[in-house]
């Protein structure tokens, strides 16, 4: 092939008129060639194969208020949707660093942030678990955020792909660990975990009303849980009198699939040290929003920002959550459990 030349991709082959599965939307996962196919997906209020649709964003932005100049962190860098629109105010002068403990997604959303023209002197990718912010910014040599971002869990690339293994609505290995590169996936987690411990994970992490049975039918085929269907198997076969697609079912699997990845990734003991670090990390007149999406997460950052508050490390804090407006949740189903909660450091 000459230089300059293109060259002639064959699309993935797919069987009816339309690519059903992730790997087959050849179309949503290259945004660059088929822009104007993605605008009809996101008007129908789907979210593109490959991309994510930041949440809450012009109420994020009003409570950060950032300028140029200033220096931002965004703890969840995701798709870099948040990032974009505070890169775009920050400059010139100022600096993001993005943390992204994925480093499949990170590198895909470095070099996007790049190519749209954001240099490594206005953003720099950071590979790391969010609760490693209080000793990486001394480490560094950064004084503090002016800025500061946590939009929690998963993107939708992650949940959306069937071989990071997050969803019961493919079939994938199951992994569940948003880096690939540590720890143990869900898979040899669910090989050798007790049944009371699985049990207590389900009512924690999830709520679960029938944690106990779930717990028992899991740890019945242990060893032979390798898939995210032989998960979601293992849970239906609790309730035999529901369908795999009945609302209560899809809801069941949803809960057991959220405990048992918040266990895989740690994601509460990391919320915890990364809210306990945050008014350290933070220059003074400095704000700060986080976005939650389940009790659990919400729970946890409202104790630490009114903590924070008595303790006169924040000069305000939200006092109750704001939430999607319904054009919004409409428009992005995905966006309907989150809750914003911001502060001030003093
Ligand atoms: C909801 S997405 C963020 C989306 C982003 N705000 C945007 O607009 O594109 C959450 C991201 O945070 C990352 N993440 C979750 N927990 C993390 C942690 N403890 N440390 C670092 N990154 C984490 C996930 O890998 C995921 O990419």
């Amino acid at each position: 092939m000459g230089e300059g030349e293109e060259r002639h991709v064959r699309r993935k082959r797919y069987r009816g008129n339309h690519p059903r599965t992730f790997e087959e939307k050849y179309k949503e996962l290259d945004p660059a060639r088929y822009g104007a196919d993605l605008e009809k997906i996101l008007a129908r209020g789907d979210t593109p194969a490959g991309s994510h649709r930041s949440i809450m964003v012009a109420e994020i932005l009003a409570v950060l208020a950032p300028k140029p100049g200033e220096t931002a962190i965004d703890a969840t860098l995701g798709y870099g949707g948040h990032a974009r629109e505070v890169l775009a105010r920050i400059l010139p002068g100022g600096r993001l660093f993005g943390f992204d403990r994925d480093p499949v997604e990170l590198r895909k959303t470095t070099e996007r942030l790049h190519s749209l023209g954001y240099p490594e002197t206005a953003f720099t990718p950071v590979h790391a678990n969010f609760s490693d912010l209080g000793a990486w910014l001394p480490a560094s040599g950064i004084a503090g955020a002016d800025v500061f971002i946590a939009d929690l869990g998963l993107s939708s690339m992650q949940i959306d792909d069937p071989l990071r293994g997050f969803t019961f609505k493919r079939k994938g290995p199951l992994d569940m660990r948003m880096d690939p590169s540590r720890g143990e996936s869900a898979r040899d987690f669910l090989a050798t975990v007790s049944e009371q411990r699985l049990r207590d994970i389900l009512v924690a992490n999830a709520d679960e009303g029938r944690a106990e049975e779930i717990a028992r039918a899991i740890c019945l085929r242990r060893g032979r849980i390798a898939t995210t269907r032989d998960l979601a198997e293992a849970i239906c076969s609790v309730f035999p009198e529901l369908s795999f697609k009945d609302p209560e079912m899809a809801k069941t699997l949803r809960r057991s699939f959220q405990a048992i990845r918040i266990e895989v990734n740690g994601e509460f003991a990391a919320l915890e040290r990364l809210l306990a670090d945050l008014p350290t990390c933070l220059k003074p007149g400095a704000r700060a929003a986080i976005l939650s999406f389940h009790s659990g997460e919400d729970r946890r950052v409202e104790a630490a920002l009114a903590s924070g508050l008595a303790a006169g490390l924040y000069s305000a804090v939200s006092t109750e959550s704001a939430r999607p407006g319904r054009e919004e949740r409409y428009g992005n189903p995905r966006s309907t459990a989150a809750k914003l909660r911001w502060a001030i450091r003093a």
